[in-house]
């Protein structure tokens, strides 16, 4: 029998303690309870995730995360987040000392990463995304940082955890495998007159096996200019292969939000080049969405741009299945695919979708489309290529 021994922290300088294993087996690192300092709880934080395999953030417990978090490279580690941890908006520390995401104009306050991870524990991951909302308001190009940051890992499961007003997105998976999130309820309200724009549920990078299910979203201020500028795009970089294969997104609640299912690929000149694969979009209730189901491939500003140059990120295998709700427009889906065949084996199934007031309308260009909802497309438009 193996007996878990917990420390409570007596002093602010001792808030976590081993467990020791008993007499005779080898000592293994046990659970961790972490308790706020007042201070910065970073260094606690990150002390804690070494040393232990599961760390415990009490129900009563709000951890005040005032500077970055690498959580990379490790194995087996579970984080049990009953309470709160909050991102402290110092915004000029976070503007010099996010985690950068160079191929993509990205900052991240936490990059978690390694095999076997587990975070769970019912508890909220808060972005105090208002201070953000506000600033970024009269500088557009502040960056603001990305809540949890999926990094070089496998064999990750994100479970029963809201994720409240991040300052841009809320997830990043990149260069994941096997990571999947359950559970997850994810809410931007903004209380001031500046949007919480771009609060984008997920973004999935140069990953495979990546599965989000049952999971709400709800981005409480209508993003009607939802701005597209900083948004992570696939294919941005001239030179960088992206890769994006194997992501199921299923159950999906969101309201008042900017996207819905979308693949937005660059095309252009100088831009790069990629491929996304086998992408299925299942089970969406979208309410008040100013996109709810997008195809981008065209980097639509100028069509003579793009015959010429038409996306290298292609397209293939897709399914959008069971998407229902309503759009904040008359547009309730866009499939628009660069020339020269760069989307293939795009399938839509059992689509109820409406428009707030008159028809919903329907577009798409240079695609084919499967399924029993591409009857609800006109004709695709083709456009040139060269
Ligand atoms: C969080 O920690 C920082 C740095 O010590 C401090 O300035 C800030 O006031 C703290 N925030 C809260 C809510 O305790
Ligand atoms: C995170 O920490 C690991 C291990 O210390 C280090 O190798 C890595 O460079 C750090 N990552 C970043 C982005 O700073
Ligand atoms: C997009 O935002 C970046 C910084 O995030 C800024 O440097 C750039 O000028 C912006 N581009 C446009 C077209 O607004
Ligand atoms: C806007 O944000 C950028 C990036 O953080 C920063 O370098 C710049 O100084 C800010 N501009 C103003 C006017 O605050
Ligand atoms: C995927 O990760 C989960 C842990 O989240 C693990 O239980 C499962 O075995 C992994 N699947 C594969 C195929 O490795
Ligand atoms: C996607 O899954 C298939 C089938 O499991 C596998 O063969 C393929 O290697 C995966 N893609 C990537 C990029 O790992
Ligand atoms: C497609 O991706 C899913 C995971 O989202 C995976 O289970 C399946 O094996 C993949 N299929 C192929 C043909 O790669
Ligand atoms: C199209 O791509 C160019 C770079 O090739 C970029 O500057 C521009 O912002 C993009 N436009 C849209 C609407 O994405
Ligand atoms: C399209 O964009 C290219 C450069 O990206 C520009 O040279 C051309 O004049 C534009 N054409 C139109 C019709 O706007």
């Amino acid at each position: 029998m193996r007996f878990s021994l917990f420390l409570l922290a007596l002093s602010s300088s001792l808030s976590f303690s081993l467990a020791t294993a008993s007499k005779g087996n080898p000592v293994l690192p046990g659970n961790c309870v972490l308790a706020a300092t007042g201070g910065d709880d970073a260094p606690r934080f990150l002390n804690a995730f070494q040393a232990c395999n599961e760390i415990i953030i009490p129900k009563s417990t709000t951890l005040n995360i005032s500077t970055r978090l690498n959580m990379t490279g490790v194995h087996n580690k579970h984080i049990n987040l009953q309470g709160t941890i909050r991102f402290n908006p110092d915004i000029p520390y976070w503007s010099g000392n996010g985690f950068s995401f160079p191929f993509q104009t990205q900052i991240t306050f936490w990059i978690l990463g390694g095999k076997n991870i587990r975070l769970d524990g019912g508890g909220t991951l808060d972005g105090a995304g208002q201070d953000w909302w506000d600033a970024f308001a009269s500088n557009s190009s502040l960056l603001r940082p990305i809540i949890l940051t999926i990094f070089q890992a496998s064999d990750v499961l994100v479970k029963d955890i809201a994720m409240i007003n991040s300052p841009e997105w809320f997830n990043l998976v990149n260069e994941g495998k096997n990571v999947t999130y359950d559970n997850i309820h994810i809410d931007a309200v903004s209380t001031s007159d500046h949007k919480a724009s771009n609060t984008d549920g997920w973004d999935v990078y140069r990953s495979d096996q990546v599965v989000i299910k049952n999971s709400v979203i709800n981005n409480g201020d209508d993003c009607v200019s939802f701005k597209c500028n900083g948004s992570h795009s696939l294919g941005q970089f001239p030179g960088m292969f992206d890769i994006v294969e194997n992501v199921t997104s299923r159950n999906i609640q969101m309201s008042n939000a900017g996207n819905g299912a979308r693949i937005k690929a660059w095309a252009g000149p100088n831009v790069g080049s990629g491929i996304v694969k086998n992408v299925t979009f299942e089970n969406f209730i979208e309410s008040n969405v100013d996109n709810p189901v997008v195809i981008d491939q065209v980097n639509m500003t100028n069509a003579t741009a793009c015959a010429q140059f038409p996306s290298n990120t292609f397209i293939q295998d897709i399914v959008f299945r069971n998407i229902a709700g309503t759009s904040s427009g008359s547009q309730v889906a866009n499939l628009a695919c660069s020339p020269d065949g760069r989307c293939s084996n795009i399938d839509v199934e059992n689509f109820e979708l409406s428009a707030p007031t008159g028809p919903a309308t329907y577009s798409c260009q240079n695609v084919e489309l499967t399924g029993n909802a591409a009857d609800l497309f006109p004709v695709c438009a083709v456009t040139g290529s060269s």
